[in-house]
């Protein structure tokens, strides 16, 4: 299987400055579209060895990961311990006991049988939002945006996500990547060549009948 021999040390091999870069998703994750609050249920499917787990439960969220590599769950498990909830299962039917908080994909939204149906399953019990990356190059963005509506998410919100994976960046010019991030026209044009959005897609909120 593909991913089960690189499971011991997936995040420390896969993000060359793992730490600022899981930590700056965490940020996003938290506070991209509808706010996230410490105590909130993280739903990560796809976890790979649980790397954005970690900050998570020291942030005092719940975790609870979820990836089909058997591999993987087993260091996912030996990272988080008791802090967290690890279980191997499959990204396009899994469901959590409880509905969560928020559900993330990351880097894993090419393994879903069917996009649109994904978004549906999700949508049944995910609470305040989805959260995944999205390579604008590899999905037609209208697309992607018009499933997510189709599944009941309204309310969608893009940012682009510059924290390289394989290059460690000194702290300025991480600073400087987060800002360009912001940047709009020159964002968007950055994309055309490199790196990804992030999108938080909530539920439409329902109004109220006079
Ligand atoms: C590129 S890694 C990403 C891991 C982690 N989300 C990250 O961003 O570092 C892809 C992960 O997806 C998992 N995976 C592949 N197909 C899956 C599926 N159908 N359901 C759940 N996990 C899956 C793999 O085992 C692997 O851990």
């Amino acid at each position: 299987m593909k991913y089960a021999s690189q499971a011991r040390s997936w995040t420390e091999s896969a993000y060359a400055d793992a730490s600022t870069y899981l930590a700056h998703r965490a940020d996003l994750v938290v506070t991209l579209g509808r706010q996230l609050v410490p105590g909130d249920e993280v739903l990560d499917l796809a976890c790979g060895d649980g790397g954005l787990g970690e900050v998570f439960v020291a942030r005092g969220f719940r975790y609870r990961g979820v990836d089909s590599t058997p591999e993987m769950v087993e260091a996912a498990r030996q990272r988080l311990g008791e802090r967290a909830s690890v279980e191997l299962g499959d990204l396009n039917d899994y469901v959590p006991p409880a509905p969560v908080a928020v559900t993330t994909v990351f880097r894993a939204l090419y393994y879903t049988r069917d996009r649109r149906a994904f978004f549906e399953h999700v949508a049944a019990f995910t609470e305040k939002k989805l959260v995944f990356d999205l390579n604008p190059r590899q999905y037609r963005l209208e697309d992607v945006l018009a499933d997510l509506r189709r599944a009941g998410f309204g309310q969608i919100v893009l940012r682009p996500f510059f924290m390289p994976q394989t290059i460690a960046l000194p702290r300025p010019a991480a600073a400087i990547a987060r800002k360009l991030e912001r940047s709009g026209p020159l964002a968007r044009l950055a994309l055309r060549y490199r790196f990804t959005y992030l999108v938080a897609a909530s539920p439409a909120l329902e109004t109220p009948t006079q």
